[in-house]
């Protein structure tokens, strides 16, 4: 008998057998473990009231054949270069495309150039006429953002949507950026948060700009926790990401304030993805945490790259995405489904914290709203 690599495979012998009895073991322990695990994380917090407890109405059916035509208009999409590998492919790549399908002279960013240039392919084996491009980026390196938004003013033009979508869950040891913060926080918001600050003048330039946060519906387990803010003093990786997820949808809530009160005319709106099968979790804590378990034991639970890029798709691309509003699949507890709206967790909605934290990503991002040429 031959396997696969042309190696001999093993016969079924009793140890295999052993084996198998303790692989449906340790799968049913797993799958314990999950529900168990992501019970008592949930219980720990208050998960936000459904979008119809707050009162928001269902939205009509949508997808990505209802985007209208973006001709003309550019969007930059953070982290889109998860083009296909298997059943898994990155959110990214699915709005990058989708806004290119409509029309969009799209860029996408992030660090892996060979898979930037590679999804590039991609899109345009899809759509022949897309008018895509690819452009390096680390958004942990503050560094690396200013020569990107150099670039991207060097260029021309204005931008008329960011989607501010790449992100990393944090691996088991805690990790540090190039500028010294805790690598998850230097990614998914500071990052973010000093890219659209130094895009904010060409954002400014586009008759109705936009720009999407994407955040988790983890986010209501988060925290803002100044005292420890980079997790020095306790590093936990999945509390680390949940924080960047609720710190990335007040920034959007508290930009739209901002936006409004300045007078920047720029809409700022949040989504999730529910969960979606991606590489998020392979990148980050890895296939034995309880993350990557879910994945591999509860594999019902996760909708398609494609799929879960449709709330954002909505906020990016919608005439009816609400400035200020937060979107996520209308499916049970959001994890699924078309656009819809998504719960918001009471202390996204606590805008002391939010201009403080927005004071504070100011000062360590060394950018200043408004004020970036
Ligand atoms: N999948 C889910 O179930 C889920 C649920 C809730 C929220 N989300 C959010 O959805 C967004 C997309 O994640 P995904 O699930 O599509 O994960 P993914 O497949 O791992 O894609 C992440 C993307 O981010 C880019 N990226 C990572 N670090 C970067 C950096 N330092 N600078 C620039 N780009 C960077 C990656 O490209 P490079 O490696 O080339 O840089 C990649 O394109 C994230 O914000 C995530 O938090 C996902």
């Amino acid at each position: 008998m031959t396997d696969a690599t042309g190696e001999n495979a093993p016969a079924h012998t009793p140890a295999s057998r052993l084996s198998r009895r303790s692989f449906v073991r340790y799968g049913a322990a797993g799958v314990g473990v999950a529900i168990l695990g992501s019970g008592v994380a949930v219980m720990a917090n208050r998960p936000p009231l459904s979008p119809r407890q707050q009162g928001l109405p269902d939205l009509p059916d949508w997808t990505a054949a209802d985007i209208p035509s973006l001709r003309g208009r550019s969007v930059l999409v953070t982290g889109g270069n998860g083009y296909p590998v298997g059943d898994r492919s990155g959110l990214g790549f699915h709005d990058a495309l989708e806004l290119a399908r409509a029309g969009a002279d799209v860029t996408i960013a992030s660090r892996n150039q060979e898979r930037g240039e590679e999804a590039v392919r991609f899109i345009k084996a899809d759509v022949p006429n897309a008018s895509i491009r690819f452009e390096t980026l680390d958004l942990s390196d503050l560094a690396s953002v200013v020569r990107f938004a150099d670039r991207m003013h060097g260029s021309g033009g204005s931008l008329d949507i960011l989607v501010n979508n790449a992100g990393v869950m944090g691996r088991k040891s805690r990790e540090v950026s190039a500028n010294g913060f805790e690598r998850v926080f230097a990614t998914n918001t500071l990052g973010h948060f000093a890219l659209t600050a130094r895009l904010l003048p060409l954002l400014r330039r586009s008759d109705s700009p936009r720009v999407v946060w994407v955040s988790s519906s983890r986010s209501f387990m988060g925290a803002i926790n100044f005292a420890d803010l980079q997790q020095v003093q306790k590093y936990d990786y999945g509390a680390a990401y949940d924080n960047s997820k609720l710190a990335n949808l007040m920034l959007a809530f508290e930009m739209q304030r901002r936006s409004v009160a300045e007078g920047w005319g720029v809409s700022a709106i949040a989504a999730h993805p529910g969960i979606a099968r991606t590489n998020l979790v392979l990148d980050g804590p890895g296939p034995e945490s309880l993350e990557g378990r879910n994945h591999r034991y509860m594999p019902f639970l996760f909708q398609t790259a494609a799929q879960g890029a449709l709330p954002t798709l909505y906020a990016a691309a919608s005439p009816h995405a609400a400035a200020g509003g937060y979107y996520g699949p209308n499916g049970v507890l959001g994890l699924g489904g078309l656009p819809g709206w998504a719960g918001i967790p009471e202390k996204a909605d606590d805008q002391q914290v939010a201009a403080r934290l927005w004071a504070t990503l100011e000062r360590l991002g060394g950018v200043t709203f408004g004020q970036m040429g």
